[in-house]
């Protein structure tokens, strides 16, 4: 494949990707890259649902309220109000893209999860994200505007600076991204796709975990992507742990939605005691950081391999319907949820932090624009209130198509011709087998030193060993052919280095940074975003 040439390039098909994909085709050529299918996202594992003010006993002042509590006093307060105020009408939106919640006695049926004062949560069923996913794809394909590489994987972004680093001067405006280039993974070619606009869509990176509910996509690839080309980062400390992944040794990423807890279910020790009162007042709906550190406290003390969700206080039927997804993912695993507790853990979920973009989805980088879970908006601060992520993205990559157009119509100069892809004096890999043992320490070395909980000691351990890792990775990338595996390792890598300099710098314990050394919140010097750039 020749040179790709596009008016708007997508990197990623996640709600944010195919949100931005299907407005920005209203005005240009659309050329949408996705690493694996379409479907395949974190959006499309969501269970939940998306928050919204939508029932009667609610008002916008109560979500930005628990949305801003959640976050303990980081969130950006414009962009709340952006993302909340905008709530009721991208619900909407998608229920005209098709998207069909499940419906309740008076318009849609409304779930709770933690941290909410009020049930706001639209859903369909517990499969919300690929019912999402199915309705927007099914319009994707019906445009004739966008061009769609299932099986391509952008490998790094250009930019004027990178291209041509004499043009480089301190005023980090004149610098432009031009697009990317782009692997396709069947056969490994490497492909510049050049782009009036670029938008980074890539999702979150829990796999820099080795206990995560993510899929296996979601490597930070956007985030270091954003950061090698010199884009601003923020808040990578705060990377959100779910309370409740389904325990069990075959069973990978299942996550039992806190929508469970929200329909009354209570967390448990294996004794059948429940404890979470003794941690917060909202007992099991206590904010997310506060349920898992309770579980993980519980679990240490305990020397027990799980908590549980007795689920078994619900009535069968109601359970089977309201949870089918959930009831049928414990029956495959032996756990029937209406006669026994689910065994649960908590693990990496959702990073709140990310490439930082102001309330109209611009990042540092001129003509490169991010939403979803690989920007850092300001809406969710040191904690993300449940739900609000595919609100964020759908809002966010809505803002993002209107600024991208008009970037578009004022461009100054034309978008050069990028450079073939060199592969210099690049072989084959020996031993390809090294990649998924650096990728394992990694995983490894997060969950236990930058993990729920974190001391300086055991941070100043991750740096030296991830500084020593990404030294090798860079060996490999520059001597060996690029193939996706050393591809994400790389990302994965970047990625972790980032989370614990954030980690390091924030030297109090704020949401979900949890330092023993530092166990108080200090306004006085932490009370802002950790911002990190090259
Ligand atoms: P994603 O949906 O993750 O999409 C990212 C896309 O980028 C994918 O298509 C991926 O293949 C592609 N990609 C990545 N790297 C590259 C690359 N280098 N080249 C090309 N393509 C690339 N949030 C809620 O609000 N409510 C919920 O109920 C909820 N439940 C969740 C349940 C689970 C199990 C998980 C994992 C998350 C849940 N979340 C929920 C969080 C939410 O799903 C995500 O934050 C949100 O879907 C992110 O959307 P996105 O479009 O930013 O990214
Ligand atoms: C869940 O269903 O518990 C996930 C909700 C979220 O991550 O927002």
């Amino acid at each position: 494949m020749d040179n790709v040439k596009t008016d708007f390039l997508v990197i990623g098909s996640g709600i944010a990707g195919l949100t931005f994909a299907l407005k920005a085709s209203r005005h240009g050529k659309v050329a949408l890259v996705t690493k694996k299918n379409l479907a395949e996202s974190n959006t499309n594992y969501a269970q939940g649902g998306i928050a919204a003010v939508l029932g009667s006993d609610d008002s916008f002042e109560q979500h930005e309220q628990d949305t801003m509590r959640v976050g303990y006093d980081l969130c950006h307060e414009d962009a709340v109000k952006i993302l909340v105020e905008n709530g009721p009408r991208m619900v909407n939106e998608l229920i005209d893209f098709g998207v069909r919640f499940t419906k309740g006695k008076e318009g849609l049926d409304l779930g709770r999860e933690g941290g909410h004062s009020k049930r706001r949560i639209a859903h369909a069923e517990d499969l919300t994200g690929s019912e999402i996913e199915r309705a927007l794809i099914t319009t994707v394909e019906k445009s004739p505007n966008i061009q769609v590489f299932e099986n391509h994987m952008a490998v790094d972004l250009v930019t004027k600076f990178k291209l041509r680093p004499a043009s480089l001067k301190a005023d980090a405006d004149d610098d432009i991204c031009y697009g990317a280039y782009v692997m396709d993974k069947e056969t490994g070619h490497i492909t510049p796709f050049t782009a009036k606009t670029t938008f980074l869509a890539t999702g979150g990176l829990g796999k820099v975990y080795i206990y995560t509910s993510n899929p296996d996509i979601a490597c930070g690839d956007g985030t270091a992507m954003a950061y090698r080309v010199g884009a601003a980062v923020a808040n990578m400390e705060f990377m959100q742990f779910h309370p409740t992944c389904l325990y069990h040794p075959k069973a990978k990423s299942s996550l039992i939605s806190e929508a469970v807890r929200g329909e009354g279910v209570e967390l448990k020790l294996p004794n059948g005691e429940p404890f979470m009162e003794k941690y917060h007042e909202m007992g099991s709906l206590a904010p997310r950081d506060i349920v898992a550190r309770a579980i993980d406290h519980e679990i240490k003390k305990l020397g027990v391999d799980s908590v549980y969700l007795d689920t078994t206080v619900k009535e069968a039927d109601w359970f089977k319907k309201r949870f089918p997804h959930i009831y049928s993912t414990c029956m495959e695993f032996g756990i029937d949820p209406t006669r026994e507790m689910i065994p649960v853990v908590p693990a990496a979920h959702y990073m709140c932090g990310g490439v930082i973009t102001d309330i109209d989805a611009k990042t540092t980088i001129p003509g490169l624009f991010a939403a979803g879970e690989c920007a850092h908006t300001g809406v969710h601060g040191a904690n993300r209130l449940a739900s609000n992520s595919l609100l964020e993205a759908i809002v966010f990559a809505d803002r993002a198509v209107k600024n991208a157009v008009a970037h578009f119509n004022g461009r100054r100069e034309e978008t050069p011709e990028i450079p073939a892809w060199d592969i210099g004096s690049a072989v084959d890999a020996d031993e390809q087998v090294v990649i998924h043992h650096m990728w394992d320490e990694i995983r490894r070395l997060m969950w236990n030193y930058v993990g729920i909980v974190r001391t300086n000691k055991r941070l100043a351990r991750a740096k030296n060993r991830i500084t020593l890792i990404r030294q090798e990775i860079e060996e490999y990338y520059w001597n060996f052919i690029l193939t996706p595996d050393l591809l994400e390792l790389r990302n994965l890598a970047l990625c972790a280095e980032i989370i614990i300099d954030c980690a390091m710098r924030r030297k109090e314990t704020r949401g979900l940074h949890y330092n023993l050394d530092y166990p108080n919140r200090d306004d006085k010097h932490f009370k802002k975003d950790t911002i990190l750039f090259l």
